[in-house]
């Protein structure tokens, strides 16, 4: 038998801190049943859920969505909207996304039930690199763009360098489409970085995880990710560097 965080934290659902902090607060199940107890034992049969999701316990799986517009990166919603495992009914497994894309932004999206390998993803010292296609009010200038480049304050924090490309302005309608590529995930981080040289984004779209592209992969349409991706992605995520 052993205490109810310290499985928790193995499982990789989160630091043994944060894992404490969720039981405390009433997100942990053991067999049904919520536990609010620090102390509480458990032992490698008893079905343990965090918000619902069971600890990682299936064979892991690894799937790649592009997102619609208008969904949730949810597993529900307590509002009625579509959530994105809406898009995977029948599947066995119990799948959640990694990270968040915004209700209205689409593209690239991961799920998994393995918390390792999300939290791997998301842990905020060992982000990869995601590129998004965004479509903004006006054309930024040169200077503009070398501010997202060079990082920009946003909430108080500076954005660690990015890569930026002007793919083409409209000066008629007086709007562009940008591509953008940050290592960081904050939330709603790439609007507030237009937003503040003063070109709001109008249509959002992630275009690529690490390596991995939407290829062929229609809106609304997914594919499982094949070992060697899953690979790969590890291998991507530990080589960031780990911010000082
Ligand atoms: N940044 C945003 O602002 N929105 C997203 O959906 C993803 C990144």
């Amino acid at each position: 038998m052993e205490r109810l965080q310290k499985v928790m934290a193995h499982a990789g659902v989160a630091s043994r801190r944060k894992c404490e902090e969720l039981i405390i607060s009433g997100h942990v199940q053991v067999n049904g049943k919520l536990v609010t107890e620090l102390g509480y034992k458990v032992s490698t049969s008893d079905k343990i859920e965090v918000d619902g999701v069971p600890l990682y316990k299936e064979e892991p799986v690894y799937y790649l969505f592009n997102k619609p517009q208008r969904v949730i990166s949810a597993v529900s919603d307590d509002k009625g909207r579509a959530v994105v495992t809406d898009y995977f009914q029948g599947l066995q497994e119990r799948i959640y996304p990694i990270g968040r894309l915004d209700y209205d932004t689409t593209g690239l999206l991961l799920l998994t039930n393995d918390g390792e390998f999300a939290n791997l993803l998301m842990h905020p010292k060992y982000h990869v690199e995601k590129t998004y296609i965004a479509k903004v009010k006006g054309i930024p200038t040169e200077q503009q763009l070398k501010k997202l480049k060079y990082g920009i304050k946003i909430d108080g924090k500076k954005t660690a360098p990015a890569k930026v490309k002007l793919l083409s302005g409209d000066t008629d309608k007086q709007t562009a489409t940008i591509e953008l590529t940050i290592h960081e995930g904050w939330n709603h981080q790439v609007k507030k970085m237009f937003m503040a040289i003063g070109t709001p984004v109008m249509k959002l779209r992630r275009e690529k995880y690490g390596s991995l592209t939407l290829d062929h992969l229609g809106v609304g349409q997914w594919r499982p990710l094949k070992k060697y991706e899953v690979q790969k992605l590890k291998q991507e995520a530990m080589q960031m560097q780990p911010k000082k």
